[in-house]
This record gives structure tokens, C-alpha cells and sequence, in this order.
């Protein structure tokens, strides 16, 4: 998939833009709080519906404005034209438009336009709680796999109610109703995270191995109360302290992805650089099982580019994105010359953007 053409009204310090982009890689270069991640994140709202960096619909108009609109328009890999309007106003809220005409449910669009995206916001997916790497392993399932998110849906209303009902002392026959449909759901989920983590972790393990240049090697595994016994066994057995605690203790929504490198915890052992270099692995494995589950080639941004990473991990990320197996990529980074000497040096071909106070401008030079 790629993006032709992008319009911007309102959207975060833009007031106003349109830009047209290349199928290959698209560099947005810029000062500190020019507005390229703003762009970046433009392009992740078009496919996602909303914000990569956790900001809310109202947080992403321009300040003093109404309302904010995105458009873009997308050829498949097959040549299908598309066209997508993403708008917020504060009084309307949330409007979602494919060719022209509006989704009923926003849910219906994800995965129309696979997009990855890897930022150093990432880095919550490896300091943070669990439950970050959970809504990383949703997003990324759901995007694949509409049943997914319907399983993922109904789990968390059920789990919703069962944590109400735990609160009102609860007879045991009602509990079991409930801990029924948790069962179903959970156990299709389980079963579906296992199978990606799976899918993931040699992927991983490869395109680390490439970006560090052999040097060191790292893990991904599935933690999950479901690996050791089944479901209702495991509710069965937590069904005492559930009481007790008022809230369901154990389930699909306690799972984890374990990191590690060299065998030890990722977090508590990896450099900067080699953390930054996993979660590029994992976004990278993320992007090769769409490409290759969708038949159609995502959408990679790659934002701030440089962010812990050394020159020499930089031109192995470029050599791995510029084959064949990727298609068009968008690069932001705030110092020109040297994205330009590490792009040439790969020998790859670009377009640069030069985004100044929210003003892109189109191509200043094209290789
Ligand atoms: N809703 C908004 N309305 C107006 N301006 C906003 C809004 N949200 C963010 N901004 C502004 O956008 C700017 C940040 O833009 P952005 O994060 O895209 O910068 P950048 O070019 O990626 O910079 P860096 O090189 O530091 O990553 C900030 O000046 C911020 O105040
Ligand atoms: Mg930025």
C-alpha cells in the first residue's frame, strides 16, 4: 500500500498542507518541533484511527480550532486506488470515510491500510508494565484478524461484568455463567497470540541478528497462566482470591511478551542501542507477517530515525528496508545532511520533505 497524497487541515501545528509522496522512502527533515512526527502521526491516523503517541482526537486539533480532517489518498500493491477522510470536530466527533462513504463502525476499517510504525515511543513496550505489550499484540492481531478483535471485544465486556459482579458478593451459579463465555473467548485468544508469538520470535531473531551485526542474540516469548492448564482450571483455582480481591485476578488480559537478550531480561541487560534494536526487530517481524498474511506490503514509518541508534545499526536498518520485501517508507529526522550521507552511503533512493512550523514543503530534491 502507499500513500499518494496527503491533505492536512488543522491537524496538531498544521494548520494546512498537502504532500505528495513517493512509493519508495520519504524523508521528512526538520528542526526540534517542526511538525514531522505530526505528519508521521497523520499518516498512522488514516489507517489506525488514531493516535500513535496516545494523543486523544481533541488533543490533535490545533489549538483555537474546531476540528481537525486528514485525507489521504492509497494505491494497493495491486493498483487499487483509495481514498480515506479521517475528521474530528469537537461537536461531531469521529468520522471515518472510505471512497466517500462513512463507516458505521470505525472497527471496520483497521486493516485496510497496514501501517507500522516505530518511534521512540516504543520504548514503553520494553520499561513499562505488561499491559503495554498486550495493547501492542492487540493492535497488531487485530489489524490481521477481524475474529481476533471480536474475541478480544467480548472478553473485555464480559470481564467488565464479571468484576461488577464480583463486587456484589456474588452466588457462585452466576459466576459460572459468566466464567463460561470468559473461557471461550480467552482460550481463542490465548490460542491466537500464541501462534503469533510464535511467528514472531524467529523473525525477530533474525532481523536482530542483522541489524547488530551477529553480535548478540535475543528472545521473544509468550507468558501466559493459559500455557501451563486450561482456562477453567485456571479460573477454578483463582475463584477464591477473585472473591476475596473483588476483581478477576487471572485470565488472557494478565498475559506478556518476555524480551530477552543473550538470556536475560532485556530491561534489566540491554543498552539503549540494544533495546531500540529489538523493538526494530519486532516492528520489522511485525511488518513481514502483514506483508505477508494481507498480500499487501504496510506502510513503515520510521521515526527519528537516529534515536539511540549508531551510524553503523542506521545503515543496516536501511540495507534490511530498501529490498523489495518493503515498500514505501516514511523517515523523519531533524539533521538533513546526515540522513542524506547515511541514505547515499546505502545507496538507497529517497525523496526529502523539509517540514518548517508546520509547513511542509514538497520535494527540495529528488534522487
Ligand atoms: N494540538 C496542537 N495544536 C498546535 N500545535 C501542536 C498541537 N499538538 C502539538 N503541537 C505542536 O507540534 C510541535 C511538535 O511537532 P512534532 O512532534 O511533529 O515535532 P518534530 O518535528 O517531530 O520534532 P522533533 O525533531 O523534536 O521530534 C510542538 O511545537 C507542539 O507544540
Ligand atoms: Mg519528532
Amino acid at each position: 500500500m502507499y500513500l499518494r497524497k496527503l491533505a492536512l487541515l488543522n491537524f496538531k501545528n498544521i494548520a494546512q498542507g498537502e504532500l505528495a509522496f513517493g512509493e519508495g522512502i520519504n524523508c521528512l527533515v526538520g528542526d526540534n518541533g517542526a511538525g514531522k512526527t505530526n505528519v508521521v502521526d497523520a499518516v498512522y491516523y488514516l489507517s489506525m484511527c488514531k493516535s500513535a503517541f496516545g494523543m486523544t482526537d481533541g488533543q490533535s486539533i490545533r489549538h483555537g480550532e474546531e476540528f481537525f480532517m486528514a485525507e489521504g489518498h492509497y494505491a494497493s500493491d495491486r493498483g487499487r486506488s483509495e481514498q480515506v477522510v479521517c475528521s474530528f470536530s469537537r461537536k461531531g466527533g469521529k468520522v471515518l470515510k472510505r471512497n466517500g462513504k462513512e463507516y458505521e463502525r470505525l472497527s471496520e476499517h483497521v486493516g485496510l491500510i497496514p501501517v507500522v510504525i516505530v518511534s521512540p515511543a516504543d520504548s514503553v513496550l520494553i520499561s513499562d508494565a505488561a499491559d503495554e505489550r498486550r495493547r501492542f499484540l492487540n493492535a497488531f492481531l487485530s489489524t490481521l484478524d477481524r475474529a481476533y478483535m471480536q474475541a478480544l471485544m467480548r472478553y473485555n465486556a464480559v470481564l467488565a461484568e464479571r468484576n461488577r459482579l464480583l463486587k456484589l458478593n456474588p452466588d457462585e451459579t452466576m459466576l459460572s455463567i459468566y466464567d463460561a463465555q470468559l473461557i471461550e473467548q480467552g482460550e481463542r485468544i490465548h490460542a491466537r497470540r500464541g501462534a503469533c508469538i510464535e511467528q514472531l520470535q524467529p523473525l525477530v531473531a533474525e532481523y536482530y541478528r542483522r541489524l547488530s551485526d551477529d553480535r548478540e542474540q535475543v528472545e521473544l516469548t509468550y507468558k501466559s497462566e493459559l500455557n501451563e492448564r486450561p482456562f477453567a482450571e485456571v479460573l477454578q483455582a483463582a475463584r477464591q482470591k477473585d472473591l476475596v480481591n473483588e476483581f478477576t485476578t487471572s485470565g488472557v488480559h494478565r498475559d506478556d511478551m518476555v524480551l530477552k537478550i543473550g538470556g536475560y531480561p532485556l530491561r534489566k541487560y540491554g543498552s539503549q542501542g540494544q533495546q531500540k534494536s529489538f523493538l526494530i526487530a519486532l516492528k520489522l517481524a511485525q511488518y513481514a507477517i502483514l506483508a505477508r498474511e494481507q498480500g499487501e506490503r504496510p506502510i513503515l514509518l520510521l521515526d527519528d530515525l537516529f534515536d539511540k541508534l549508531d551510524a553503523g545499526r542506521v545503515e543496516q536498518l536501511l540495507h534490511l528496508v530498501s529490498d523489495d520485501s518493503f515498500g514505501q517508507i516514511f523517515i523523519t529526522d531533524c539533521n538533513p545532511n546526515r540522513l542524506q550521507q547515511i541514505l547515499d552511503r546505502a545507496g538507497c533512493g529517497y525523496t526529502l520533505y523539509r517540514v518548517e512550523e508546520g509547513v511542509a514543503t514538497n520535494p527540495k530534491e529528488t534522487l
